[in-house]
């Protein structure tokens, strides 16, 4: 028979199955639980808490060993709520729980600083930020670290030059006008899928990449290095999150009672073919 008595799934929740970030982390999640005959059940909530709260319960109904929630844009308190009523544990991604439990991120301080420094370095003094309007935790560790490297070179952005939008492309492209009309020499946009939004509306306005204006985006996903010019990015091990993420899930699924567990993953600086240098 196929059938036993748990049903070793994991419910996965991620904010936007289009974006690549979340495939490589998927990919990561699927490695792992495999080896520990558990199985993913993914669902893409499309930022929208309607969604997320649907496929919470759909994932209790068809009895969920635990969850990974990854970004989630509902009241951390709400899912607290729900999941502990039900005694289903979880583990949250990129954000910090309301009630003591599992967390995991990457180093969002190194990588917003490593960026800021190495424009300050270009010479660029007057960015454009294109962050995320509803921002998790770890985007606004993001924010704030780039935002402090500037401030503390003695180049202050002001609250005008951080545009929010969309986490998608689309975001990135239909804020192209707006960002340059401030004249920036360089635009930090906070993942790199903004950063692909902005290349075509940069581009559709006859201006070159790195030449009239340089961009660094945040993730490394695989596109980054197929678009043109590469972009400069911060690679974040999006696979190895998954992994740790599955682990951690299924030994709490195991263990109840062994430690709260945090974990946070390096980051690194991929120096590539966006940014110029000016004096
Ligand atoms: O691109 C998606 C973003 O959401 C990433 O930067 C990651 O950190 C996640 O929170």
């Amino acid at each position: 028979s196929l059938i036993r008595k748990s049903g070793r799934t994991i419910g996965v929740l991620l904010p936007n199955i289009n974006n690549p970030f979340f495939g490589r982390f998927v990919r990561g999640i699927e490695a792992t639980a495999m080896e520990h005959d558990y199985v993913p059940l993914i669902f893409g909530s499309n930022n929208s808490e309607t969604l997320e709260s649907h496929y919470l319960l759909e994932s209790i109904r068809r009895t969920a060993d635990g969850m990974i929630i990854a970004s989630a844009v509902s009241d951390l308190k709400y899912i607290d709520r729900i999941l502990s009523q039900n005694a289903i544990p979880y583990l949250l991604v990129d954000q910090a729980p309301v009630v003591e439990g599992d967390q995991i991120d990457a180093r969002n301080d190194q990588g917003g600083r490593l960026l800021a420094e190495y424009l300050i370095q270009n010479g660029h003094h007057d960015v454009v930020v294109v962050a995320d309007k509803t921002p998790t935790l770890n985007m606004e560790h993001r924010l704030n670290s780039f935002l402090d490297t500037y401030k503390q070179a003695g180049f202050t952005i002001n609250s005008d030059h951080v545009i929010m939008t969309d986490l998608t492309k689309l975001g990135g492209y239909s804020v192209t006008k707006q960002a340059l009309a401030m004249k920036p020499t360089a635009i930090f946009a906070i993942n790199d899928e903004i950063a692909i939004g902005l290349y075509r509306g940069i581009q559709e306005l006859g201006l070159r990449i790195p030449d009239d204006i340089s961009i660094v985006g945040y993730d490394d996903i695989d596109l980054t290095e197929y678009v043109y010019p590469k972009l400069t990015t911060v690679h974040q091990a999006a696979f190895e999150l998954g992994q740790h993420s599955a682990s951690m899930i299924i030994e709490r699924i195991e263990n109840r009672d062994e430690p709260i567990q945090k974990v946070t993953l390096p980051v690194k600086l991929m120096r590539r073919d966006s940014v110029k240098k000016i004096n």
